[in-house]
């Protein structure tokens, strides 16, 4: 009997607060979205951003976002003439990533530059093109998952045999990182933990010796860890839409699988649909104007790529892939000073993974339905974290 008086004063004093009116928070949609109510970092854009940078875009290229604290650039022309001016438009937002390169603005950031481009020669390209190719081909079984045992495992791969880590040092690292990606703050100790591996990368030796007298320990173990961070996730998530758009869009597979020509332009596009990073952030460094707007000092302003890569003034029925675009450029690997120094590598690898696979199959297919699929959704990024196929 006192159990049950217990149970339902508990119930009492739970039903108490539930009984109140609860007024819930409006939920985002394209429709209602403004510069004034969006939150890029609410779940439901980050589910599914473009229809909002669509609902954005009317009201110009440049604007102000309140409840971010920032600023977006949403045309194409902005976001170019903005990568075009980084003496307006600082990187320092990247400092946390790495302050050496990524985070650094001229003139150092051109000498740093050189020092790493070393490691992209016609040779090397090759030879880490061959262990894509070799590592997807490995891998291709009559079913997969198209992320942790397709597109993660091959970018993993190729970047291990570019930055110098053997075998067991990739398994470790690999352990050491998903770790950190649960810490309380998971970028600081992701880069944290890629320092202390730096020391056993054969470019880290490298680049002190070819860059004394330009940097010390600390700047090198900060290279390393960047060329791991900017290399592994950005072209696994290109892989994983590329296999997305194979398996969900039969009539563009017919042709790519077809004709191996239509396989470069295919990769053009799906990078300009779904570029892996769609926001990259710059720091004003005094007041200035972009596309007749003014931005204060001292403001972050998202470039937005997703935006820029699908802007209507520049591409014909924008958001959809189309292999017969005139006018295929993108912002996927940025622009300016800093536009990707991998980006030639990363072409080759996505090339050698999606042919690989359009080579083994004919039809490629998705296991289950599309809510079968797992993303992996930030502020900046929206990629498949599992995607089963069967091949
Ligand atoms: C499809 C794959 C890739 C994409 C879409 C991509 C995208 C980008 C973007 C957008 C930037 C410029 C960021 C900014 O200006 O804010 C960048 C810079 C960079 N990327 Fe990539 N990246 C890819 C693959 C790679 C690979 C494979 C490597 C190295 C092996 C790499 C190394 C770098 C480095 C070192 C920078 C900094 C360059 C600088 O600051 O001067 N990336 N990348």
């Amino acid at each position: 009997m006192k159990l049950l008086q217990r149970l339902r004063g508990g119930l009492k004093r739970r039903l108490i607060p539930a009984a109140r009116p609860v007024v819930a928070a409006p939920v985002l949609t394209p429709e209602s979205a403004t510069a004034e109510t969006i939150d890029l970092s609410d779940p439901v854009v980050a589910l599914d951003p473009f229809p909002f940078y669509e609902a954005l875009r009317p009201a110009g290229p440049v604007q102000w976002l309140p409840r971010n604290g920032a600023w977006i650039v949403l045309g194409h022309g902005a976001v170019k003439e903005a990568f075009a001016r980084p003496e307006d438009f600082s990187n320092a937002p990247y400092q946390g990533v790495d302050p050496v390169l990524l985070g650094a603005d001229p003139p150092r950031q051109a000498l740093i530059r050189r020092l790493v481009s070393r490691h992209f020669t016609p040779d090397a390209l090759e030879r880490l093109e061959a262990t894509g190719a070799r590592t997807a081909a490995a891998l291709l079984g009559p079913e997969m998952d198209a992320v942790g045992g397709f597109s993660l495992p091959v970018s993993r791969a190729v970047a291990a045999e570019l930055i110098g880590f053997d075998r067991a040092t990739v398994d470790e690292l690999v352990e050491a990182t998903n770790a950190a990606a649960h810490g309380a703050d998971p970028l600081a100790g992701l880069v944290s933990t890629l320092h202390g591996f730096a020391p056993r990368a054969a470019v880290f030796r490298q680049l002190l010796k070819d860059g004394e007298g330009l940097i010390g320990e600390a700047e090198a173990h900060s290279l390393v860890a960047l060329l791991w961070l900017a290399s592994t996730t950005t072209t696994e998530r290109v892989i994983a839409r590329g296999v997305l758009r194979l398996v969900q869009h039969s009539d563009v597979r017919e042709k790519v699988g077809g004709d191996p020509a239509l396989l470069s332009p295919f990769i053009e596009e799906v990078m300009r649909l779904h570029p892996p990073e769609h926001l990259v952030p710059r720091l004003t460094t005094a007041e200035t104007e972009l596309a007749g707007t003014t931005i204060p000092g001292g403001a972050v302003v998202h470039l937005c790529l997703g935006a820029a890569n699908r802007d209507p003034e520049l591409y014909v029925d924008a958001a959809s892939l189309r292999l017969d675009r005139a006018y295929r450029r993108h912002f996927a690997f940025g622009g300016g000073i800093h536009h990707c120094v991998g980006a030639p590598l990363a072409r080759r690898v996505v090339a050698v993974s999606l042919g690989a696979l359009l080579r083994h199959s004919a039809r490629p297919r998705l296991l289950g339905g599309p809510r079968d699929i797992a993303w992996f959704a930030s502020m900046t990024a929206l990629s498949p974290s599992r995607l089963d196929i069967a091949l």
